[in-house]
């Protein structure tokens, strides 16, 4: 997957689009020489969900602990770093521009260039910084708390949107669902955990757009679904809030296996790579391996912790787009609703 294996290049990569605070060294875009996460879950937590204001301010406050604690760790300056990498979007705007301002600031003091990232390139690419990865043409899944796409990738740079939910992304089913169950933010950590224990057969949930054909997705009549169980029924404790989380959690992983196997198949695509905070999701993973190794599909799943929000990828995804010649303006800004297919190279 290397467009240009090798070239001594250091990239400091920013992420600050939601509310993680991330600062990566990577060397020569595919060593991690530091990857650090400053999280804000703790503060978002009783809001049960990311409060955009907040979010901003505390990507002010931590960014620049994080950035020393990232150039600790690698053993490295800044005036050492050869190209610096941001998402510029898709996200909540004050919180990019916490991100892209530092970016540009330190890229005009240093005088090295800046490259805006897509942030959804950066899921779909962090694949490549895993032992093995696929080599393009491949299908990926991008599934996160404000996404849930297919996309094609025909090339470094090239990416065709093959699906995407009509309503809910999958990781905002997840937080949705929890928060009716009282669970805490981020939802599909939680949920995640207590289905280790549950039956996920106990309830039968909807799947929605089950047609062979439409790779499109649709998580909110499931959402709903589990609305009207608890509004039967009540908030369950102990083994039965273990089945709902499984059965629930069952449903997800179901649809975006099942849909995601049959696109490859039917698309002509030989490996499929997931990406996203909700390919940390444990059951997906599994039903994913089950459902691609019984295709003939080469399976491909970054480490949990690359799923999640990391500048690591950033850094990957901003080392690859300069290396291919591609150079963002010094009027770089925040694209809160930047689509990915908006940047199709070719
Ligand atoms: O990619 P990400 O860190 O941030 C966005 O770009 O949105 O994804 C966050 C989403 C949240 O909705 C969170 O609940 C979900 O990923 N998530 C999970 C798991 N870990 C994080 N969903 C299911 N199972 C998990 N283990
Ligand atoms: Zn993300």
């Amino acid at each position: 997957m290397l467009s240009c294996k090798g070239l001594p290049v250091l990239t400091l990569g920013i992420e600050t689009s939601c509310d993680e605070t991330a600062v990566a060294l990577l060397e020569n875009g595919r060593e991690v020489l530091a990857d650090v996460v400053l999280t804000q879950v703790d503060v978002h937590q009783r809001f049960g969900g990311v409060v955009p204001e907040i979010a901003s301010r505390n990507h002010l406050q931590q960014l620049w602990p994080c950035l020393d604690t990232a150039l600790h760790k690698a053993q490295k300056t800044l005036a050492e770093v050869g190209l610096f990498a941001v998402t510029a979007g898709p996200g909540l705007q004050g919180a990019l521009l916490v991100g892209v301002l530092a970016a540009k600031t330190l890229a005009r003091t240093f005088g090295r260039p800046c490259i805006g990232v897509n942030h959804l390139e950066g899921h779909l690419l962090a694949i490549a910084l895993a032992e093995e990865c696929p080599q393009p043409p491949f299908l990926s899944l991008v599934v996160s708390g404000g996404h849930t796409h297919m996309f094609a990738v025909q090339a470094l740079g090239r990416y065709a949107k093959v699906a995407s939910t009509r309503d809910d992304a999958a990781g905002e089913a997840f937080d949705k669902v929890a928060r009716l169950l009282g669970l805490p933010y981020p939802g599909g950590v939680a949920i995640d955990l207590l289905a280790q224990k549950g039956n996920p057969q106990a309830f039968r949930f909807p799947r929605a757009l089950p047609g062979k054909s439409l790779y499109d997705f649709s998580f909110s009549g499931l959402k709903t679904a589990v609305a009207h169980t608890l509004a039967k029924g009540g908030i369950p404790s102990g083994q039965g809030l273990w089945d709902l989380c499984a059965s629930f959690q069952e449903a997800v992983a179901d649809v975006l296996t099942k849909k995601c196997v049959a696109a490859a198949q039917q698309l002509g695509f030989g490996a499929l790579a997931l990406g996203g905070g909700v390919a940390a999701n444990s059951r997906l993973r599994a039903l994913a391996a089950e459902r691609a190794a019984a295709a003939g599909l080469q399976l491909y799943l970054p480490k949990p912790s690359l799923c999640t929000d990391n500048a690591a990828m950033i850094a990957l995804a901003g080392y690859e787009a300069h290396m291919r010649g591609e150079r963002s303006p010094l009027a770089l800004d925040a694209r809160p609703t930047w689509h990915l297919e908006d940047s199709l190279g070719a």
